[in-house]
């Protein structure tokens, strides 16, 4: 008999009923706005019909399962999430991204695979996301360095996939991920808060983990600038710096990447950046955060869970290694 278990991302149908209403109300105007209803989607993916557009017409699965429930996770307003934003690139306050990223093009964009593969490619975002086979919905959990936290339904595809398409060669052990570098059209960029371009990476093993994902949309949109469109990453159980936006380049190395935060300063951000409530930031304590969109303005807190609630997935990546060193 085939059993399937529960798997923690996912959302507890109860939570996700409000806000999946809100997100067939909002793509219904959406396509309004855009003057493409259904039969506009049919005609094709070319010029203005991107194929992210039409994945979120037809192909997203429903928000919520109610064969796997996990009633502590409630998804953050989609206002919220969209609204409060890390993207140093277009400013370093919270409203900064969202009023400042609305007028930059990110379409088209050309996605690089290099470095240690048999199959270097540059391909079209709305090519690469054909090639991974459509998208699915994962409601996860997010965790700031900084002790605040949220729960979003990203859609996209695992990361995983794009591995296997690239096909590392036996000597890449790591794969670095590359936010666009263009000060010109990117406001806060000549400002020189962060080195640019903005740089992450993964361990392969981490890259392939059932849990790492590439988000191209948020409650099934296509995500906004601010959030990272066209594609960023999502590592749950890994603070929200690791999450690189608007990626235009995934390259398989030898060597562990150096990633901007840990540029910024070692000490306090290192290249694993696992959620650790017991590994506190030498400035501030990592046991507790504070819940975006509960509980009032600042948020209600909440305990930290160690790989913030998804060891069973990861715990395994890290036997044996001193995450108080290596954190
Ligand atoms: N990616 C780029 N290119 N630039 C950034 O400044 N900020 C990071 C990460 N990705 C950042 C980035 C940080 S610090 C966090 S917490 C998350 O994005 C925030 O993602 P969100 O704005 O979608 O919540």
């Amino acid at each position: 008999m085939l059993i399937v278990s529960p798997k923690d991302w996912e959302l507890p149908e109860s939570a996700a009923t409000p806000e999946r209403d809100y997100a067939l109300q909002s793509r219904r105007a959406f396509l309004k706005t855009t003057g493409l209803g259904l039969a506009g989607v049919a005609l094709g993916g070319h010029g203005l019909l991107d194929s992210r557009l039409l994945a979120a017409t037809r192909g997203f699965p429903p928000v919520g399962n109610p064969d796997y429930r996990d009633p502590a996770l409630k998804p953050t307003p989609y206002d919220l999430i969209t609204s409060y934003n890390n993207f140093f690139e277009f400013g370093t306050d919270k409203s900064a991204p969202k009023l400042n990223a609305q007028k930059w093009k990110t379409e088209p964009w050309t996605v690089t695979i290099s470095g240690l593969v048999r199959n270097p490619l540059k391909i079209e975002v709305n090519d690469l996301i054909a090639r991974m086979g459509g998208f699915e919905q994962r409601v996860y959990r997010m965790r700031c360095v900084a002790a605040w936290s949220m729960v979003i339904p990203w859609d996209g595809f695992p990361l995983a996939k794009l591995v296997a398409l690239a096909d590392p060669q036996p000597g890449a052990k790591f794969v670095k991920m590359t936010t666009a570098n263009v000060p010109k059209t990117i406001s806060g960029q000549w400002e020189n808060a962060l080195e640019w371009p903005y740089v992450e990476g993964l361990r392969i093993d981490e890259a392939a983990n059932e849990l790492s994902f590439i988000a191209t949309g948020i409650y099934g949109q296509p995500i906004p600038n601010q959030n990272g469109a066209p594609l960023r990453l999502v590592t749950p159980w890994k603070c929200g710096f690791k999450g690189v936006k608007s990626i235009v380049k995934f390259e398989f190395v030898a060597n562990q990447p150096r990633n901007t935060w840990n540029v910024m300063s070692a000490r306090e951000y290192g290249f694993y950046a696992n959620v650790n409530p017991n590994v506190d930031h030498p400035r501030w304590s990592q046991g507790s955060e504070r819940v975006i969109g509960a509980g009032g303005a600042l948020g209600a807190r909440q305990k930290t869970l160690l790989f913030n609630g998804y060891e069973k997935q990861v715990a395994a990546l890290y036997a044996g290694m001193d995450l108080k060193k290596q954190y």
